[in-house]
C-alpha cells in the first residue's frame, strides 16, 4: 500500500517527487500491487506527443470487469456495489451487491453477444441514471465492446450524430425517464435519431417508466425477457491493455464533437488510484457522486473508479430539487454518506434557497467535499464549507477534462491544505507547465499562462475517433511536446494552481462543456438569420450563461422578434439539446470584424457581461460602427 494512499503533505511531495523521477516505475509499482492481470505488461510507456502516440503497460492482457467485479466475489460478494436512489423520494432504495451486479453484468453480456455484438464493436448507450447504465458500461466491458454513452438529456439529432460518427450497430436505450416532476419519453428521441442511422441494427430497449411506445418489428426489443433468458455467467473477453474501452463526445471549439478514445489498462489504473487519493476512500465508506454517467466525471468516478476499489457508489435518478431543495441532503443523512462530489452550479443552485433544507439534515457522515466542471467562486466554496461540511470536511476542487480520464489537479483531503477556488496541487504523475501568448514555457511562481501538460499520465484519451488528425492538432500543436488543455490558470507563490478558465471558444454552462460553433450552426439554420456569434457571460447560478448575437437577413420585412428568439432556441434545443439554449439574444445590425473577416468575440464578450470600459482598440476593424450600435442597443 506504499504509495496508494497518501496521508499527509510530506508524504504527498514524496510521493509526487517519485512519481516525476520515474513515472514508469511509480506506475509500474501501482498497476502491479493493485490489479489483476491476465498477462504482465512488456513495457510500462511509450510515447510520443508529436505524432502522437502514447502507449501505457503495452503487451498486458486484462479484462476491466475482472477488476471491477470478479476479484471481489471472494472478499465483498456480499456488500453494496451499486446503491440506487429512484428518482420517487417514497420508492425504496435498491442495493446491488458486487454478488448480484456481477450476475446481471454477465447477463447482459450474454444478451449482447447473442445480438452479435463483438469484441471492438462499439455499442451506443442512451439511458437514464437507472443501474442497467452501469450494467451496461460494463457488459460492454466484459466482451471487449466499446461503449459509447450519450448523455439521456441530448437531442435526437445529436443522437444521431454520435450513433453514425463511430458506426454503433447496437443501441441500448429506455422507454423513458423520470427527472423530479417530468416524465421524458426517451424512446420517441431515439426513434427519430434512429431514422438517421441506417447502421444500426439492434435496439434494446429499458422498461422503467411503462409509457407507451413504438416497437419497430425486427430492430427494438424489450431487455428484460432477454436478460431473463440468459445465463448468469459469462467469462471475460481478456483484451489488451491498449484495446479501447469506450468512446465519449466532447464538444470542440469547432465543427463536430469529438469521440475521445479511451483505453483499458492505463485508464483503469488511473481512476483506481485517483479515487482512492483524491476522495482517501476508506472500504466502509459510502461513496457519491452526482453527475451523471453521461459525463465522464460518472464513468470514472461513479463507475470505473469506485467498482476497481471495491467501494458502494451510490447512483441518483432524481434531481436536486425534487421533491424540494432538500433532496441532496436528506439522500446524504439516510445512506450516511461519507464522500460527496458535485458540481458548483448546484451548489450555487442550492445556496438561493433556504438554508433549512440543509440544516434540517444530520450531515455528519461527510468526510470529504468534491467539486468538479467550472471553476468554483469563493462564495459557493464558503456556503459549501460552512453549511454542508460544518468546516469540518476539506474541500477538493477538482480540475480535469473528458480527455484526462481522471482528476489531474486536487487537493488530497487531510493532506493538501485548501484554499478556496485553487485546485492546488497536481496529481502525483502529473506534470503541469505553464506558457505565455508566444509559446514560450513561463518558470518559476506567482505566475499566469496557459496550462499544458509536459509527460503522460495513464488515462489520457489515445486519439479522437476517426480522426488522429484532429487529435494532433487540437491537443498537441499548441505547445509543441505537451498536451495544451485549452484552459488558463495561475502558479501562486507556493506552487498551488487556479484555473482561470478556458482560453478558446468552448463554453462552460452549468458544467457543461459547449463549443460555440455548432450553435451557431443550429441559430444559422433559422431561414431568417444572416448571421450569428456566441459568447458566455457570468451568470449567478450556471456559472457562464450563453448571449447570441444575431444578424438577421435584410428583406424589408419585419417580424416578431420575440417569436424569433422562441424559434431560434428551438433549433437549438433540436440540433443539440436544451442545456444549449441561450440566455439572452440580442439582434443586431452586424458583428464586429477583423479585416481578415474574424468575428472579434473578445469584444462581444466584454459588451454581454457589461464591462465596456476598454474595449482596446477597435479602430483596426472593418466595421468599427457596429460597436457603438451593439453597445447602444445591448440587453438590459
Ligand atoms: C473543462 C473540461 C472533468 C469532468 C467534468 C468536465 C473545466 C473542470 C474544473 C475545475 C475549473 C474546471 C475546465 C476543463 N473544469 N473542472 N475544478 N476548476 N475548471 O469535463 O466537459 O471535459 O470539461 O471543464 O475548463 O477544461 P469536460
Amino acid at each position: 500500500m506504499s504509495n496508494y494512499h497518501i496521508k499527509h503533505l510530506e508524504e504527498y511531495w514524496q510521493v509526487y517527487r517519485k512519481s516525476v523521477r520515474n513515472p514508469e516505475n511509480f506506475w509500474e509499482e501501482i498497476a502491479e500491487e493493485h490489479f489483476l492481470w491476465r498477462k504482465r505488461w512488456d513495457k510500462v510507456l511509450s510515447w510520443d506527443f508529436s505524432k502522437p502516440e502514447i502507449k501505457w503497460f503495452e503487451g498486458a492482457r486484462l479484462n476491466i470487469t475482472e477488476n471491477c467485479l470478479d476479484r471481489h466475489l471472494a472478499v465483498r460478494a456480499d456488500k453494496t456495489a451499486i446503491l440506487f436512489e429512484p428518482n420517487d423520494p417514497a420508492k425504496e432504495a435498491e442495493h446491488i451487491s458486487y454478488r448480484q451486479l456481477h450476475e446481471r453484468v454477465c447477463r447482459f453480456a450474454n444478451v449482447l453477444a447473442d445480438q452479435g455484438v463483438e469484441k471492438g464493436d462499439r455499442v451506443c448507450i442512451y439511458l437514464p441514471m437507472i443501474p442497467e447504465l452501469a450494467v451496461s458500461l460494463l457488459a460492454c466491458a466484459r466482451l471487449g465492446a466499446v461503449h459509447s454513452v450519450v448523455f439521456a438529456g441530448f437531442s435526437a439529432t445529436a443522437l444521431a450524430t454520435r450513433i453514425n460518427d463511430c458506426d454503433c450497430k447496437t443501441v441500448i436505450c429506455s422507454d423513458g425517464s423520470y427527472r423530479g416532476k417530468k416524465t421524458i419519453d426517451l424512446k420517441t428521441i431515439v426513434d427519430q435519431a434512429l431514422e438517421e442511422c441506417p447502421g444500426v441494427e439492434t435496439s434494446l430497449v429499458v422498461k422503467r417508466t411503462g409509457g407507451e411506445v413504438t416497437m419497430k418489428e425486427g430492430r427494438d426489443q424489450w431487455l428484460q425477457p432477454l436478460l431473463d433468458a440468459a445465463d448468469a455467467r459469462r467469462e471475460a473477453t481478456i483484451v489488451d491493455a491498449e484495446d479501447p474501452l469506450f468512446v465519449l463526445y466532447t464538444s470542440g471549439s469547432t465543427g463536430k464533437p469529438k469521440g475521445m478514445v479511451h483505453t483499458t489498462g492505463g485508464y483503469m489504473v488511473y481512476t483506481a488510484y485517483t479515487f482512492k487519493n483524491a476522495f482517501q476512500y476508506r472500504e466502509n465508506d459510502v461513496y457519491w457522486c452526482t453527475a451523471d454517467i453521461g459525463w465522464i466525471t460518472g464513468h470514472s468516478y461513479i463507475v470505473y473508479g469506485p467498482l476497481a476499489n471495491g467501494a458502494t457508489t451510490v447512483m441518483f435518478e432524481g434531481v436536486p430539487s425534487y421533491p424540494d431543495y432538500g433532496r441532496f441532503w436528506e439522500i446524504v443523512e439516510k445512506h450516511k454518506v461519507t464522500q460527496f462530489y458535485t458540481a458548483p452550479t448546484a451548489i450555487r443552485a442550492l445556496a438561493k434557497e433556504n438554508l433549512d433544507y440543509v440544516n434540517q439534515h444530520d450531515l455528519s457522515s461527510l468526510k470529504v467535499l468534491g467539486t468538479v466542471g467550472e471553476p468554483i467562486n469563493e462564495e459557493a466554496w464558503h456556503w459549501y464549507n460552512e453549511n454542508v461540511g460544518k468546516k469540518n470536511s476539506p474541500i477538493i476542487d477538482t480540475w480535469w477534462q473528458t480527455e484526462t480520464g481522471g482528476i489531474m489537479i486536487s487537493p488530497i483531503p487531510y493532506s493538501t491544505p485548501t484554499i478556496p477556488t485553487f485546485a492546488t496541487l497536481p496529481m502525483p504523475g502529473v506534470q503541469p507547465v505553464l506558457f505565455d501568448e508566444n509559446g514560450k514555457e513561463i518558470k518559476g511562481n506567482s505566475v499566469e499562462g496557459r496550462l499544458a501538460i509536459k509527460f503522460p499520465w495513464p488515462s489520457i484519451a489515445r486519439t479522437i475517433y476517426g480522426n488522429h488528425e484532429r487529435y494532433r492538432e487540437t491537443y498537441f500543436s499548441a505547445y509543441p511536446g505537451t498536451y495544451f488543455t485549452g484552459d488558463g490558470a495561475l502558479r501562486d507563490a507556493v506552487g498551488y494552481y487556479r484555473i482561470t478558465g478556458r482560453v478558446d471558444d468552448v463554453i462552460i454552462v452549468s458544467g457543461h462543456n459547449l463549443g460555440t460553433a455548432p450553435i451557431e450552426d443550429a441559430i444559422n439554420e433559422h431561414p431568417a438569420v444572416a448571421e450569428s456569434a456566441i459568447v458566455g457571460y457570468p451568470h449567478d447560478i450556471k456559472g457562464n450563461a450563453l448571449y447570441g448575437y444575431v444578424t438577421l437577413k435584410e428583406t424589408g420585412e419585419s417580424r416578431d422578434q420575440d417569436n424569433l428568439r422562441k424559434e431560434i432556441n428551438q433549433l437549438i434545443t433540436d440540433r443539440i439539446g436544451p442545456i444549449a439554449k441561450l440566455q439572452k439574444i440580442q439582434f443586431t445590425t452586424g458583428l464586429p470584424k477583423t479585416r481578415s473577416g474574424k468575428i472579434m468575440r473578445r469584444i462581444l464578450r466584454k459588451i454581454a457581461g457589461k464591462d465596456t470600459s476598454n474595449l482596446g482598440d477597435i479602430s483596426t476593424l472593418l466595421n468599427p460602427e457596429v460597436v457603438q450600435n451593439i453597445m447602444d442597443e445591448s440587453l438590459a
